[in-house]
C-alpha cells in the first residue's frame, strides 16, 4: 500500500509534518538548546518575582468563583500600575516640552485602558447568586478604594478631596494618592505647554491652586480652537488633543463596562463600599475630563 500524498502539498503526511511531530516535542526543546537548568543562574519566575504574584490569592470564601474576583481585579491593578508609569513619566515629558515620548507613552496609556476595557467580558460570567456567595467575606472592601485608580483620576484632573480620606490610615497609599491631588494635571500641564507654544490661555488656568477641580473656559475653548482651525501649523498640540481625547474616550467606556456589569451582577443593591452603587456609578458617567476638547467639536 503507497502512503497517501496530501493534495496540498504533493507530499506524504510524514514529509508534511516533519520529523519533530513524530519525535514529540521533547526532541525539539532538546534539538533548540535551550537552557534547562536554572539552579545557577536567574529564571523567568526569578525575574518576575512570580513566587510572590501567585501567592497573593487568598480567597475567604469556600466559594470557587472568588478565584476570579481577585484575580480581576489584581491584573486591573497591575495594569493600573503601568498605566501610571506611562501617564507620569509622559506628563513630566510634556513639561518639558519633549512631546514624542510623551505622545508614545500617551498611545500606551490608551492601549492600557482599552485592555482593562475587554477585562469585563472575563467578569460578566460572574452570575448574581456567584457573587452572592462571596460578597459576606467582602466586609466593606470596594474598588472605590483603590488607591491607584484615584492616582488616575487626580491625574487626569478629576480632583477629589474626599476622595483622600479611605487611604489615611495607610501612609504610602496616603502620600501616593496625595502626591497626584497636589500636582497640576495631565490637562493642566497641556495647557501651560500651549501657552509656552504662544496660545493665549486665561492666566487662571496656568497657575491654580491644582487641588481644585478644574473649570471649564471659554478662552481655554478659543484655544484650542486655534489649534483645531489649523491643525498643519500646530500640528504637536494638535496631536496631543487628540492623544488626550483617545485617553478619555477609553475611560468613558471603562466607568461604562464597570457599572452596566455592576447592574448585571448586583442589580440596584448598595456598593460594599457602602454607596448606592449603580446609582453611584451613574453619576460618575457625568464627569468630564478634558472639558474644552469635547466642546470645541461643536463648533468646528
Ligand atoms: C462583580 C464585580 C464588581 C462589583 C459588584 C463592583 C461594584 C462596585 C460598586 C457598587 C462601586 C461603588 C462604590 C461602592 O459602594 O462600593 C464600585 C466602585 C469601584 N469599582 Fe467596582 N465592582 C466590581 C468590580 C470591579 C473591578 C474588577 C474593578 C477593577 C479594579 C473595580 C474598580 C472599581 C473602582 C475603581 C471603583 C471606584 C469608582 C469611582 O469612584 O468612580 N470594580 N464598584
Amino acid at each position: 500500500m503507497t502512503t497517501p500524498q496530501c493534495p496540498l502539498h504533493g507530499q506524504t503526511h510524514e514529509q508534511v509534518r516533519g520529523p519533530t511531530e513524530a519525535q514529540g516535542t521533547e526532541a525539539i526543546v532538546h534539538a533548540e538548546n535551550a537552557q534547562l537548568d536554572f539552579s545557577r543562574s536567574m529564571s523567568y519566575g526569578d525575574y518576575l518575582g512570580l513566587d510572590a504574584i501567585l501567592s497573593a490569592q487568598h480567597p475567604r470564601s469556600p466559594n470557587h468563583n472568588e478565584m476570579l474576583f481577585i484575580v480581576q481585579h489584581q491584573t486591573s491593578e497591575l495594569w493600573m500600575k503601568l498605566l501610571l508609569h506611562e501617564l507620569h513619566a509622559a506628563m513630566q515629558h510634556v513639561a518639558a516640552d519633549d512631546l514624542p515620548p510623551a505622545f508614545k507613552m500617551l498611545s500606551r496609556v490608551s492601549k492600557i485602558m482599552e485592555q482593562l476595557v475587554h477585562a469585563w467580558d472575563v467578569l460578566a460570567t460572574m452570575t448574581p447568586p456567584e457573587y452572592s456567595a462571596i460578597r459576606p467575606y467582602l466586609d466593606n472592601s470596594s474598588g472605590f478604594q483603590s488607591h491607584q485608580y484615584r492616582c488616575i483620576e487626580f491625574s487626569l484632573g478629576n480632583k477629589n478631596a474626599a476622595m483622600l480620606r479611605p487611604h489615611a490610615h495607610h501612609p504610602d497609599r496616603l502620600a501616593a494618592v496625595q502626591a497626584s491631588y497636589q500636582a497640576p494635571s495631565m490637562y493642566d500641564l497641556t495647557l501651560q505647554l500651549m501657552a509656552r507654544q504662544g496660545l493665549s490661555l486665561p492666566a487662571s488656568h496656568l497657575n491654580r491652586d491644582w487641588t481644585q477641580p478644574y473649570t471649564a473656559s471659554s478662552e481655554v475653548k478659543d484655544a484650542w480652537l486655534v489649534v483645531y482651525r489649523d491643525p498643519e501649523r500646530h500640528w504637536a498640540l494638535y496631536q496631543l488633543g487628540e492623544k488626550l481625547a483617545d485617553i478619555e474616550d477609553a475611560f468613558r467606556l471603562w466607568r461604562f463596562r464597570h457599572v452596566t456589569t455592576v447592574e448585571r451582577v448586583i442589580g440596584f443593591k448598595r456598593g460594599s463600599g457602602g454607596t448606592s452603587g449603580v446609582g453611584y456609578l451613574r453619576k460618575m458617567l457625568d464627569v468630564v475630563l478634558f472639558p474644552e476638547l469635547w466642546q470645541l467639536r461643536t463648533e468646528l
